[in-house]
């Protein structure tokens, strides 16, 4: 192991601290669901929403963390555990900061959003699954990607030829056909709020 050698650091001030500080609960709001189905739009909704009334956030989005830290993995079901692996990490430290982090990775795998909910605590991590259908996500294709799919231009395409595993018992759940952004940003705020993450 290549860590066998390294010990862990305490240092002064803690996670309490610094939540303390910003007045607010860390948490991961986690939230999955196929390509097309609203996660990047929902999560930046609620992000804006927790800074206009103060909070202190992050916003991790897929397709943007892939041009960076992530721009060495692709989409076969190795890369995709990686990809997650890294984001919970990632994710794990923001939360040690003290921040409100929202996710929006595909994440299509049961066992690797169970592997990041056991990286923090409990209460910590708010799995949040859109609902969105197939055909609706494929209906709306924002970035003309499940065209390119359909045809044999993507490879492992999550919902085509690329599995996504629906969510067993997510904290959160909504629907972008019935509601509208604004009352699915709400459904979380309400959410955090009742959960005592944010006052
Ligand atoms: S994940 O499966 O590893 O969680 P992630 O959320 O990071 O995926 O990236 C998904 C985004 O990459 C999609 O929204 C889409 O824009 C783009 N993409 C490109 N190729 C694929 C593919 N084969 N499957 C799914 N998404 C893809």
């Amino acid at each position: 192991m290549s860590s066998e050698n390294v010990i862990w650091h305490m240092h002064h001030i803690t996670k309490d601290d610094r939540a303390k500080q910003k007045q607010q609960r860390p948490c991961i709001l986690w939230f999955t669901g196929l390509s097309g189905s609203g996660k990047s739009t929902i999560a930046s909704a609620v992000e804006q929403k927790l800074f206009e009334s103060g909070y202190h956030t992050y916003l991790l989005d897929g397709d943007n963390v892939r041009h960076g830290l992530n721009k060495d993995l692709g989409f076969s079901d190795e890369d995709r555990v990686e990809n997650i692996r890294r984001i919970g990490e990632l994710s794990k430290l923001m939360v040690d900061a003290g921040l409100l982090v929202m996710t929006a990775f595909i994440s299509p795998f049961k066992s690797d959003r169970r592997m990041v909910r056991s990286l923090v605590q409990n209460h910590e991590f708010i799995e949040v699954y859109m609902e969105t259908a197939l055909e609706e996500c494929e209906r709306r294709d924002p970035k003309g990607l499940y065209k390119k799919a359909r045809k044999g231009e993507i490879k492992n395409f999550t919902g085509i030829d690329s599995e996504y595993e629906v969510p067993e018992c997510p904290e959160v759940v909504l629907n972008t056909v019935a509601n509208s952004i604004e009352e699915c940003a709400d459904q979380v705020i309400d959410y955090l709020r009742v959960n005592k993450m944010i006052s």
